[in-house]
């Protein structure tokens, strides 16, 4: 991981802050990431009962991205939202499905294409120009799965939205993260 952080941290350096730059030069490292299921801290892959996990691995200092264990309980989902920034989703233990939404003229959520499972190795990306509505779940009803999620910003700081298809209503949201830092420098806004 050290690895991947340090060339991520070359990569938001030799450039402008490009989403297909980022994403063409994150991918391969992404890919390697989650090539091996073989280095996440045992306190990184802990699992909550009721609640998906999203355990903050590494925040840049400048907020130019975030790497987070993204941890599914048995049988766990997400609402449908967005990111807001761009995003890469490496499978690293178990499986996971992801439908993809889009939102008309009219401020109607639906889902767009099929349902994409996701074995480990495997990657999705997200991004408001790729594609940024979807909702994701533990392709699993008895085993716990984990991804990697890359996002192009200090993910758990960043306002964003949850959709409810059925009613059109839209409600801002911030993820946060599920492990408290102390200091929990990545948590607020630079001080
Ligand atoms: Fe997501």
């Amino acid at each position: 991981m050290l690895q991947f952080v340090a060339a991520m941290t070359r990569l938001v350096e030799s450039g402008p802050a490009d989403e297909a730059r980022l994403l063409g030069g994150a991918t391969p490292l992404m890919k390697a990431l989650v090539a091996h299921d073989d280095w996440l801290p045992e306190a990184m892959a802990v699992p909550h009962p009721q609640y998906y996990q999203q355990h903050l691995l590494y925040g840049d200092p400048l907020d130019r991205f975030s790497l987070v264990s993204f941890v599914w309980g048995p049988g766990q989902k997400t609402p449908v939202h967005d990111h807001t920034v761009w995003g890469i989703i490496g499978m690293l233990r178990g499986s996971e499905c992801g439908q993809a939404y889009v939102r008309g003229g009219d401020g109607a959520v639906t889902p767009h294409g099929p349902e994409v499972t996701l074995m480990p190795g495997d990657l999705d990306k997200v991004s408001p120009t790729l594609g940024d509505i979807h909702v994701v779940r533990n392709a699993f009803d008895d085993r716990v799965s984990i991804s990697i999620h890359l996002y192009g910003g200090n993910i758990g700081r960043i306002q964003r939205h949850v959709f409810v298809p059925a009613t059109g209503e839209v409600k801002d949201f911030v993820s946060g993260y599920s492990n408290a830092l102390s200091p929990n420098l990545w948590a607020k806004a630079a001080a």
